[in-house]
């Protein structure tokens, strides 16, 4: 079953279209990666999804509801959860204390210990400033409050941007289990053969556009997607 169906869609941050006519799909239990060239419109897309392009034309279909105008807070409040390129915490609250301010979740505190228990780096963590956590701990941080309200689907852009080779691994499977809480994934990742590795199907973007897509495991064997996109890890 599909639970976000990107139809078609254009627009920017001005007159200029950065998206032109992408439509991507992600079901229920998936990993879906999109990968692609520095620039080609891959954090436009997640933001798009989540209501922060300034200009949009087309359809975003939520389980089955078109939220294309909807206000990032009523996506997020419908299940849709979001970590950004750059972790976004409350630098002067601790770890723990991050946790207990995401909006709207109910039982917050065992939420909170829940959250202890798929990040077990963050538990000894729990009473640090969030501005004195090293970039792989804010990242793990940034991605449990995304998880606390329970999404439904989950948009991460770039999850293993700047961390050591030893935390990406960390970070991947922590993804892999998301599935199994009935979250499914929409992630954009540089580290493309890794990623795609993870994930059931693929989007390669260019230039705006889906230059090509499919199952995960055909892309890492396509000749053309290798040695136009897949060649070399950033
Ligand atoms: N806030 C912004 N304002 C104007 N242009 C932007 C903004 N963010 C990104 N762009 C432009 O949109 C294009 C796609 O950027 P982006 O989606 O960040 O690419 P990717 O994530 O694939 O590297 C680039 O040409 C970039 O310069
Ligand atoms: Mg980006």
């Amino acid at each position: 079953m599909t639970v976000l169906h990107v139809e078609n869609i254009g627009g920017g941050y001005s007159e200029v279209d950065i998206l032109k006519g992408v439509e991507l799909q992600v079901s229920v239990g998936e990993i879906v990666t999109v990968v692609g060239t520095n620039g080609a419109g891959k954090s436009t897309l997640i933001k798009a999804v989540m209501g922060l392009l300034p200009r949009l034309a087309g359809r975003i279909l939520w389980e089955g509801q078109d939220i294309a105008r909807a206000s990032t807070e009523r996506r997020l409040n419908t299940g849709i959860g979001y970590v950004p390129q750059v972790a976004n915490v409350f630098a002067s609250l601790t770890v723990h204390d991050n946790l207990l301010v995401v909006q709207g979740v109910p039982e917050v505190r065992r939420r909170a210990a829940e959250m202890f228990e798929l990040f077990p780096a963050l538990q000894p963590l729990a009473q640090r400033r969030a501005g004195a956590l090293s970039g792989g701990e804010r990242q793990q941080l940034a991605f449990a409050m995304a998880l606390m309200s329970r999404p439904r689907l989950i948009c991460l852009d770039e999850p293993t941007a700047a961390l050591s080779p030893a935390l990406v691994k960390t970070v991947f499977d922590q993804i892999v289990r998301l599935p199994e809480l009935g979250c499914a994934v929409l992630m954009v990742e540089q580290r493309a053969r890794e990623a795609l590795q993870i994930s059931q199907r693929g989007y390669i973007m260019d230039q705006g556009r889906v230059a090509m897509s499919g199952p995960a495991a055909g892309l890492l064997d396509d000749p053309r997607a290798v040695e136009l996109y897949l060649g070399h890890e950033a």
